[in-house]
């Protein structure tokens, strides 16, 4: 589609945000995955204008670094005080003296703004060739905002701030949304006759439309369809108002593309999150960040995934992830913590009480229960048994582990990095694995057991354990008469020490 017209976005950000009581300014403060700032640039995008500026002030450096990662195209203008919405517009325009067409100024901290209803608004102002556009809005409560006064025919008039505003104007419902479109030559000229003769001694850029107005141009109200796109955010109980507004958007329209949320009003869905058809995302859960969730998949309940991918058809279940990619059908939790490069392949398994980072997990591969697997490798269709570490820390530096395919290790081992078990080995319960194992060999690498026999009897007599031996050495006499004899020690051959694995996958 042509474009007749040259855009330019202008977003208001220098306030200071006083009532937020925050080191963050205002703008900074986030909302379901990006920033308010984030939020309202985001909304702007697709007007593709040729220039964005953003007024910064507060915070300044902080905004500028924001800017700089999430919007680099934008071109932050310092305002160094606040003297007004409208001065701030003047201090943007004259960074920018070559724009001519269409600017749309927006409030940074109108973060539930839709697309659709700036381009909307940019639609009705052009077409109707207006000198200037607000964006309107009939709320519930008008407290502190301000009002649209119209004329006996219905016409714009001027708009008032509350503190300015007659206590029959208070009366009116209808509020200027703080988003406009103007002309720009029109917008420049009007900014030069503005006047701080207001309550707060400043230029207010709501006043250009009274000016306007009075010079014959033709000034517009657009009314937004949906007031709750409006609403502004000044404080912590406001910005967790718009949280829940924004959570129920996000949720229903992932709803109606066919995932299920089955508790939405726990299930919080960061904006920049995809979540693909039949997955189901259960209750007290959070996907964050560049969260990505594929088709049929189960994540939750009580589940926090930042930054993580979830494979078609995979389940986490109880568990916290960051940065981690978990293969199609893998199966996570309860109560994993996979942290960043945590790589499951396809039919993996991490399970309960199992943290895990920098570790790849072939496909089919097993780590069942209680263990920590760090800088590790595992091949594919292996087993690791419960209760095992990948002593990774030396104290000063991270080694790797790596072990084979059909490898089956014992429950309690520690491999002690760096270490390989090759293909088809085997490790021995208990074992501290500190040196390779070939493939297809058994690791046994632990203490021998020795039992001292009826040490109990001797050193604990009296006691129920020892009363309990008694009656078992009793009852066992007629026919092992020789497990009475006095102290001898037995001790288990090593090669009789095979893997007692708790996860064993053929035992699951
Ligand atoms: C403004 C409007 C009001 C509207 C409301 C909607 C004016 C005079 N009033 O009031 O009609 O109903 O927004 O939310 O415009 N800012 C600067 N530099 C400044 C002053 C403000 O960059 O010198 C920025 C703020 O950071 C903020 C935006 O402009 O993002 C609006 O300023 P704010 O002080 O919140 O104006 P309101 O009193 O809310
Ligand atoms: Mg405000």
């Amino acid at each position: 589609m042509s474009q007749p017209h040259l855009r330019t976005v202008v977003v208001l950000a220098a306030g200071e945000g006083k009532r937020m009581k925050s080191a963050l300014p205002k703008v900074l403060h986030p909302l379901l995955g990006r920033t308010l700032l984030g939020h309202v640039l985001s909304a702007a995008a697709p007007l593709r204008a040729d220039r964005t500026v953003v007024v910064v002030g507060h915070g300044a450096d902080q905004v500028r670094a924001h800017l700089a990662e999430f919007a680099p195209e934008a071109t932050p203008v310092l305002q160094e005080r606040q003297l007004g919405t409208g001065h701030a517009v003047r201090i943007a325009l004259d960074a920018v003296p070559e724009v001519t067409g269409t600017v749309v100024v927006i409030n940074g901290d109108v973060p539930l703004l839709r697309p659709e209803t700036v381009a909307a608004l940019v639609e009705a102002h052009e077409s109707a060739g207006a000198a200037a556009t607000v964006l309107a809005a009939e709320v519930p409560d008008p407290t502190g905002l301000g009002r649209i006064v119209r004329d006996a025919e219905g016409r714009l008039e001027q708009i008032v701030e509350e503190r300015d505003a007659t206590p029959e104007q208070r009366g009116l419902r209808e509020i200027n949304a703080g988003i406009y479109a103007f002309d720009v030559a029109r917008l420049r000229e009007a900014l030069g006759k503005l006047s701080t003769d207001n309550e707060q001694g400043e230029e207010y850029l709501t006043d250009v439309f009274g000016l306007l107005r009075d010079a014959g141009e033709p000034v517009a109200v657009h009314c937004a369809a949906d007031h709750v796109e409006t609403l502004g955010c000044n404080d912590r109980v406001e910005l967790a108002a718009l949280r829940q507004l924004l959570r129920d958007r996000v949720n229903e329209g992932w709803m109606r593309t066919g995932v299920s949320i089955l508790d939405p009003h726990t299930t919080w869905i960061d904006v920049t999150v995809t979540v693909e058809r039949d997955a189901v995302i259960d209750q007290n859960t959070q996907l964050q960040g560049a969260t990505a969730v594929g088709a049929g998949a189960l994540v939750g309940p009580d589940t926090t995934l930042v930054d993580t991918t979830v494979g078609a058809g995979a389940s986490v279940v109880r568990s916290h992830a960051v940065g981690a990619e978990v293969g199609p059908q893998a199966s996570v939790g309860p109560y994993a913590y996979l942290r960043p490069e945590s790589r499951l392949a396809r039919k993996a398994k991490v399970g309960t009480f199992v943290e895990t980072k920098k570790a790849t997990i072939g496909e089919g591969s097993k780590v069942p229960h209680l263990s920590y697997v760090g800088d590790a490798t595992i091949g594919e269709h292996s087993n690791i048994g419960a209760a095992t570490v990948f002593v990774n820390y030396d104290g000063v530096r991270k080694h790797h582990t790596t072990i084979g395919n059909h490898a089956r290790t014992g429950a309690d081992n520690m491999f002690v990095a760096p270490v390989r078990v090759g293909d088809g080995a085997y490790t021995a319960a208990g074992s501290v694995v500190v040196s390779d194992v070939p493939p297809g060999a058994m690791a046994v690498a632990r203490g021998q057991q020795r039992n001292v026999e009826g040490w109990v009897l001797r050193k604990r007599a009296g006691t129920p354990a020892a009363e309990a031996a008694q009656r078992a050495r009793e009852g066992a006499s007629d026919e092992a008469p020789a497990a009475r004899e006095g102290e001898r020690i037995h001790e288990r051959p090593e090669t009789m020490g095979g893997p007692v694995n708790a996860g064993d996958t053929a035992t699951e």
